[in-house]
């Protein structure tokens, strides 16, 4: 698959549910509304689409939320959709969690066929960890990511650079993923769907958090590449690696290479544009999954060049997309 700006798209990303049992302030609102019930697709149908990406190149996919965890039954997919890893049609399948049911699931993930997985956690500190989530629970998080390790996983952590908030945690935290083996992602808040306070208040551009890190460690630009949108540095004292994820001050669209799944059957070509293509309608229509390849193929040549993420108090913090993050699957 090669879309109008010749970039070739390998990776999916399937958010299964949009449902989450955290409340993290920069992503939901406390009350969310979520997808209505009866539109979401049976775990069969996000593989039979997954099948079709998977039958027209796709070499990588995440399952991301909400929470993946939180569906039930959601090892069956993990199990049906690591047949491709073994059969050498998929070279990654993977999950963006966070790490509430790591310590039920993760064996199970690692017999899947799951060898890396992303954690998301945005401090260490308990406290400041049930500020940000507000449902969360810390030790439960520790224990899920000690669990994952034991059970042979990689661990990546994905930290949300916060003004205020974490900004003194980012040394500690690179120490820490050092001392335990894990690699660390930095990501900008993105402008998607609206929460409960300002998000130009949290805003912070990951050039000032570099530049912050490399005055206490020493950073060279890393050859490792995962097939995802971070930009890797090598830590020379640790041995691990920073990356950072910077849709807002640099723009990662060029070499976009995914395409997302929402868990009711909506494809979108970009994080940040509305423009997507109805895979639910394909699936369930005359010709089924038959239908589904020409419908991506549709699809991929709409994919837009990028998006226009914006964060300032001048456009009133209006999102730029109004779907949360937990649609779309980060
Ligand atoms: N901007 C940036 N990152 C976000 N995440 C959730 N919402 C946002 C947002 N608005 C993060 C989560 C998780 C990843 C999937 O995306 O913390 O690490
Ligand atoms: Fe849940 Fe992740 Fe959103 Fe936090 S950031 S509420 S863990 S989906």
């Amino acid at each position: 698959m090669i879309d109008p700006f010749g970039r070739k798209i390998s990776y999916l990303r399937v958010s299964v549910t949009d449902r989450c049992d955290f409340r993290c302030k920069y992503c939901m609102s406390e009350n969310m509304t979520f997808l209505p019930k009866k539109d979401v697709l049976s775990l069969e149908e996000l593989e039979k689409i997954s099948a079709a990406f998977i039958r027209k190149g796709v070499r990588k996919i995440r399952i991301t939320g909400g929470e993946p965890l939180v569906r039930k039954g959601i090892m069956e997919l993990f199990r049906n959709l690591g047949l491709y890893i073994r059969s050498g049609e998929l070279d990654e399948l993977t999950l963006t969690t966070n790490g509430s049911q790591l310590e039920k699931y993760a064996g199970e993930l690692f017999e899947a066929g799951v060898r890396r997985l992303n954690v998301s956690l945005d401090t260490r500190d308990p406290y400041r960890f049930q500020d940000i989530t507000r449902w969360g629970n810390f030790e439960k998080v520790m224990t899920g990511i000690r669990t994952a390790k034991a059970a042979g996983l990689k661990i990546k952590i994905n930290t949300v650079a916060l003004k205020g908030f974490n900004d003194h945690e980012f040394n500690d935290l690179v120490r820490w993923v050092g001392d335990e083996g894990m690699d660390i992602t930095f990501i900008e808040t993105m402008p998607m769907g609206t929460i409960d306070g300002h998000r130009s208040d949290q805003y912070l551009p990951l050039s000032d958090v570099k530049q912050q890190l490399a005055e206490n460690w020493t950073l060279t630009p890393s050859a490792y590449r995962t097939g995802g949108p971070s930009d890797y540095f090598d830590v020379a004292e640790t041995g691990g690696r920073i990356g950072f994820i910077t849709p807002l001050t640099h723009n990662f669209c060029e070499s976009c290479n995914r395409v997302r799944l929402t868990c009711t059957g909506i494809l979108y070509m970009c994080l940040g544009q509305e423009d997507s293509a109805n895979l639910k309608n394909v699936l369930r229509g005359e010709n089924g999954a038959a239908a589904l390849d020409a419908a991506i193929d549709e699809a991929i040549g709409r994919k837009p060049k990028g998006h226009d993420f914006v964060v300032d108090r001048q456009n009133d913090d209006r999102p730029a997309v109004p779907r949360h993050m937990s649609v779309t699957g980060g």
